[in-house]
């Protein structure tokens, strides 16, 4: 199989890494969720050494990620884990952060929900979840190039389409996490970031 490539991946690494050094700071160990062709992994792993980062996506993406991983080589990068967000059995309190790009719109809705409920469950306290892609705000989705993805989106299945920002929000807080950003990214994207509180840690 020839190695997968992105250009989106190419383009939006830089701004995404930008506020990720910032967040992701003090933290340890990631989980990125939908890691694709591995790309942003390796991007993040080179530029923020400091961070054990593991990838994961369902079984059909691995081969391609493993490609990316051979060629960077990276001590700090895992190896996929094979992880589809309505089958996963998160592991209580592991990981201290959490990342996943361009996943919430693929997903169908009750997918989008089991990600934010698994993360919730699965992040240390004081844990980042930082999520990636379009948002529509009040029902909005303000950039014409994004009304035309999601009918292409739609188009293609009925289930995916840009996620709603306040049920998404709504969902993490329920699950204990609280809105820390919610930055305007280029090409009309948002990059949202939550913390997973707890009595001693006042979130953000
Ligand atoms: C548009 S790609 C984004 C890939 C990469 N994160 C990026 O930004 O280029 C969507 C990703 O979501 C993953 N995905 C879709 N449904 C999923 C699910 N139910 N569980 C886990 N991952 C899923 C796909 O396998 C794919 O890697």
């Amino acid at each position: 199989m020839r190695k997968p490539f992105s250009q989106a991946c190419e383009n939006n690494r830089g701004p995404i890494c930008q506020i990720l050094e910032r967040v992701l700071a003090d933290k340890n160990t990631i989980l990125e969720i939908g890691s694709g062709t591995g790309q942003h992994a390796v991007w993040f792993a080179k530029k923020m050494p400091h961070l054990h980062w593991q990838t994961s996506d369902r079984i059909e993406n691995h081969s391609g990620i493993k490609q990316w991983l051979a060629d960077a080589s990276l001590s700090n990068l895992a190896a996929p884990l094979t992880l589809d967000v309505s089958q996963f059995d998160w592991p209580q309190g592991k990981y201290d952060g959490a990342f996943s790009a361009n996943t919430a719109h693929i997903m169908s809705w009750p997918e989008a929900q089991q990600m934010v409920c698994g993360v919730a469950s699965m992040l240390a306290d004081g844990g980042i979840f930082a999520l990636y892609g379009p948002m529509q705000y009040s029902g909005v989705i303000e950039a014409d190039s994004n009304r035309a993805f999601n009918a292409r989106l739609k188009a293609q299945n009925q289930q995916q389409g840009i996620r709603e920002f306040n049920d998404l929000n709504a969902l993490a807080s329920s699950q204990g996490l609280i809105l820390c950003e919610d930055n305007p990214m280029p090409a009309n994207n948002r990059l949202l970031v939550w913390q997973k509180a707890n009595n001693n840690i006042s979130a953000c």
